[in-house]
């Protein structure tokens, strides 16, 4: 990449649920603050087509839509100086999905978290281990790495539980790029782990399925009524407090200036009561979101007018897809017949092995690793990380003559594989 290229940056956001303060400190108002980076360019599209993997009532559907849409706008998402878009305005996602269904090896899906926590699920309850799965839930990688594909982004900024998806996308990348030639660009998930974990009411961490969040677009009084049902513990006004472990004080603080925090630390210690501790929280909670939500309000009271912003940003993104997609569509042979000679193939290709491999590459860090596949392109074992790529090679010359001795330590086993799986992977690779 030359210095001049603009870091692409891609994020989807699954139309289901209410966002919560959690939700805004932790992803959403870093996301806006990002989006003004210069030497960057931005996507941000709802994804609208991966929440209907798990909701199947349409009103539903169409709300959460809206209301997640007003959210991003609310919050100060700007719409011309981003890509924003709906991913189901945008056909050539899914036409993306099956080229890239057809070089992705289902033993990878196989492995994917979300899927194998559904399938151990069913297995612990002594049900049939693909039970209410539907294909969607099991393709849900594929489409997600289509819609990052499509746009070519460099960096995915997105949780601990997305990684293995962004990894997904790669792979599949190379798969592609290996037969048809360099059209990928290789994605890295972005993981921040310096956002602030905002606590809920009840002090565990914010999480819908905890009940202890938030809603960061309720009115006034709920608002405050929330913010009353905080947990504190009983001392008394006047009994100096302390800000260690009071979800109140990192909630203020997620919010507040460094100066404000001081006088609320300073607050803490001169004893002040919870009842007013409480009130300084709802007033700088509603200093930052009273604008945002009247926003908000405005927005979703106008579905029309949120509706045109999306397709203007359908077109602007359409510009990249259609283009891109004709490219690939060709690449792959579905082509015009009448435009070109059709040739016969000069001779067919080797067939291709259908054997485990090695893969070696270098990452960020600039360490040299090498990965090995089976033959559907599953992740089998992946090394730590060389200085150089002749010492990642003299390691996988010794695998290739199937000795695991000395070199062990190396080899990190993938997610249900075992030792005996690798060494029976080598010792039939090794046979001359
Ligand atoms: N799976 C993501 C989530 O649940 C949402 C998503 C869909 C996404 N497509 C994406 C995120 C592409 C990043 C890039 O959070």
């Amino acid at each position: 990449m030359s210095p001049t290229t603009p870091v692409r940056f891609l994020t989807g956001i699954t139309t289901t649920g209410t966002p919560h303060l959690g939700n805004y400190v932790g992803a959403l108002r870093p996301a806006v603050q990002a989006s003004r980076r210069p030497g960057t360019e931005n996507f941000y599209f709802l994804a609208d087509y991966h929440a209907l993997i798990k909701c199947d009532e349409p009103a539903r559907m169409q709300r959460s839509t809206l209301e997640i849409a007003a959210c991003w706008l609310a919050i100060g998402l700007d719409p011309d100086s981003v890509y924003f878009y709906r991913q189901s305005d945008i056909p050539e996602i899914t036409e993306l999905t099956w080229l890239l269904t057809c070089v992705t090896g289902k033993g990878v899906l196989n492995r994917a978290h979300a899927y194998k926590a559904s399938v151990d699920k069913n297995l612990a309850a002594g049900a049939d281990p693909d039970s209410d799965v539907t294909a969607g839930l099991f393709m849900y990688p594929v489409l997600m790495a289509a819609d990052i594909l499509m746009f070519k982004a460099h960096k995915i900024p997105v949780g601990r539980d997305q990684v293995q998806h962004i990894e997904m996308a790669r792979d599949i990348a190379q798969s592609f790029n290996h037969l048809y030639g360099e059209h990928f660009v290789l994605p890295e998930a972005a993981v921040d782990d310096t956002v602030a974990l905002l606590p809920g009411t009840d002090g565990r961490k914010m999480s819908k399925s905890y009940d202890n969040a938030i809603p960061l677009f309720a009115p006034p009084a709920e608002l405050r009524k929330q913010i009353a049902g905080i947990v504190t513990d009983s001392r008394a006004p006047g009994e100096p407090k302390t800000v260690e472990g009071s979800a109140l004080f990192q909630i203020f603080e997620a919010f507040a200036s460094p100066a404000e925090t001081q006088q609320m630390r300073q607050a803490y210690n001169d004893g002040i009561a919870w009842s007013d501790a409480k009130q300084m929280l709802f007033e700088r909670i509603d200093r930052e979101i009273a604008p945002m939500r009247e926003r908000y309000e405005a927005l979703v009271n106008n579905p029309a007018e949120l509706e045109k912003t999306l397709r203007a940003g359908a077109d602007k993104v359409r510009a990249l897809a259609t283009p891109f997609m004709a490219d690939l569509r060709s690449a792959v042979g579905l082509r015009n017949l009448g435009a070109a000679a059709v040739r016969k193939p000069k001779a067919a290709k080797a067939a291709k092995a259908a054997m485990p491999s090695f893969k070696q590459y270098r990452q960020a860090d600039g360490k040299h690793y090498f990965k090995l596949v089976d033959a559907s392109g599953a992740l089998l074992a992946q090394s730590t990380g060389f200085a150089t790529p002749q010492e990642a090679g003299r390691v996988v010359s010794q695998l290739k003559q199937g000795r695991l001795e000395g070199v062990e330590t190396s080899l990190q086993l993938a997610d249900g594989i075992s030792r005996a799986e690798v060494a029976a992977v080598l010792a039939a690779l090794a046979q001359p």
